[in-house]
């Protein structure tokens, strides 16, 4: 990861949230790799439930916990999780939305999106973003390891996510972003 102050020069969080249809969540929310909690942050307020915001790194698990802390945010718990290894570790069908941002380069994207799928409940949907491939970015994986929306797509419909649509993200150049839902 870049240094923070870098990294979020990328996105508007609030825009690319609102794009998504993470707004007035009822239920729980469920984020998936939080990072410095550039998300989360923006987040928390939009969900009625609780925001979970999980990592496999202890020192993002450590920034976003310090954020969140700074931020008074009540409903946000945060954890340190090999998602691939452990999952969310939330119970089956209990989210109303799954973030899975800039994440989906990882080896074995499959075992992120069957988990989403577990833990969604009918009509739940996911927020996915990632690097584009097909301008010059400032940064972000290397292009052989960088999913294209596309890709993203079939591996979802692979596991049981209806593709809802691909969006626009305002605020962010970089990034393309899409919607699917657990029917
Ligand atoms: C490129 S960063 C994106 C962070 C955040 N989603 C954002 O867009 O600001 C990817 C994050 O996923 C985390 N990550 C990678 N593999 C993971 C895994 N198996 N389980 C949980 N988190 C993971 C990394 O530690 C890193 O913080």
């Amino acid at each position: 990861m870049p240094p923070r102050e870098q990294w979020e020069t990328f996105f508007d969080p609030a825009a690319v949230l609102k794009a998504l249809g993470c707004r007035r969540l009822r239920g729980d929310c469920i984020e998936f790799g939080c990072g410095y909690g550039t998300f989360t942050i923006a987040a928390a307020p939009r969900v009625s439930g609780t925001l979970y915001a999980l990592d496999i790194d202890a020192a993002m698990v450590n920034a976003t916990v310090a954020r969140v802390t700074q931020a008074s945010l009540d409903n946000v718990v945060v954890e340190q999780r090999d998602l691939c290894v452990n999952g969310c570790g939330r119970p089956d069908a209990s989210a109303c939305f799954v973030m899975l941002f800039n994440l989906l380069h990882i080896e074995e994207p499959m075992d992120l999106l069957r988990e989403a799928f577990r833990v969604l409940r009918p009509g739940g949907r996911m927020g996915v973003t990632h690097w584009k491939v097909d301008t010059n970015t400032p940064r972000g994986p290397t292009l052989g390891i960088r999913p294209r929306p596309e890709q993203c797509r079939d591996w979802a419909g692979q596991a049981g996510l209806q593709w809802v649509r691909y969006q626009e993200l305002p605020g962010s150049p970089w990034h393309w972003g899409m919607v699917l839902e657990r029917p």
